[in-house]
């Protein structure tokens, strides 16, 4: 079997000078910041590694605060990528080095095919499109950042069954922030981030001891933003008894300081993605 394997980009252009969302704050950023910035991107890479992960790096270019996110570059399964296309623009000009870098990686043959979105339509990758290994399906996000529409391109695209969850708040303004389907079958989630009727459909497909329910805090703490490789859940700092939970299902917790993230709405996910997932053979014709 491959390691498991993560992109993720060099955090040396890094910084907070914008607001797209609420929990930007440019007047929080400080040279000291940046300096733990590096020191928590280095903390999760050694984590993921430690963890049994490989992980490529993509350059970091000025300008370019947000490329430390490259879950929100391009939605991939089975090798093959669906570029994303930015709402916002202070982010679109991070599509073209997120493109090259999906080429080297098609050149050294570590993807296979790369797509585009239609026209038009915006979709901020595995920020709003998330594989559930267990249940064989995408739950997608849409609202705030990524159209509703895109559920059905991501489903074509990939010849797989797709949840799409509309979001309620601001606030969790991708799915990864507030969803998270962990390796063993389980769901780690924030439910008021959600409308009802998105609430109803994860209801309707998790059963209840596979629901773990995040609460405001640990939602705010950017802990539901977490990677998971088959027992071990590697997140930001947990505030409160979210360990304990986790252990109780049998995870073991690997948590990294990701401050300097959080204060731009990231952390572990979504500064990582991943490239070799795979859908079970039996669920591929779905
Ligand atoms: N500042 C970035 C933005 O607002 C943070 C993105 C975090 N990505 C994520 N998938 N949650 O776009």
């Amino acid at each position: 079997m491959s390691r498991p394997t993560f992109l993720m980009t060099d955090p040396g252009h890094y910084d907070v000078s914008y607001r797209i969302n609420p929990w930007m704050s440019p007047d929080a950023w400080s040279p000291a910041k940046a300096r733990a910035a590096l020191a928590g991107s280095a903390a999760l890479r050694a984590a993921l590694e430690a963890a049994g992960g490989l992980v490529e790096m993509i350059p970091a270019e000025p300008g370019l605060p947000d490329l430390v996110f490259p879950a929100n570059a391009a939605t991939v399964l089975n090798g093959t990528v669906l570029l994303a296309r930015f709402r916002h623009p202070e982010r679109q000009g991070e599509e073209g080095p997120f493109r090259a870098m999906f080429e080297r990686l098609k050149a050294r043959g570590v993807v296979r095919r790369i797509v585009d979105l239609p026209e038009g339509m915006f979709h901020e990758g595995a920020g709003d499109a998330i594989w559930d290994r267990t249940r064989g399906l995408f739950w997608t996000g849409h609202g705030p950042r990524s159209h509703a529409g895109a559920g059905q391109v991501i489903a074509e695209t990939f010849g797989q069954p797709v949840v799409a969850l509309e979001l309620a708040s601001e606030r969790f303004y991708h799915l990864d922030t507030c969803f998270r389907p962990l390796d063993g079958g389980q769901v780690l989630y924030y439910p008021p981030a959600f409308t009802p009727e998105a609430l109803a459909a994860i209801e309707a497909r998790i059963a209840p001891a596979d629901r773990i329910i995040a609460t405001a805090e640990d939602a705010a703490a950017f802990c539901v933003n977490a990677v998971c490789i088959e027992r071990t859940v590697i997140m930001a700092q947990a505030p409160s008894d979210l360990r304990t939970r986790l252990e109780a299902h049998g995870y073991r917790l690997a948590e990294v300081d990701l401050s300097s993230f959080i204060l731009s709405g990231g952390a572990a996910f979504c500064m990582t993605l991943r490239l070799d997932q795979t859908a079970l053979p039996a669920l591929q014709e779905a």
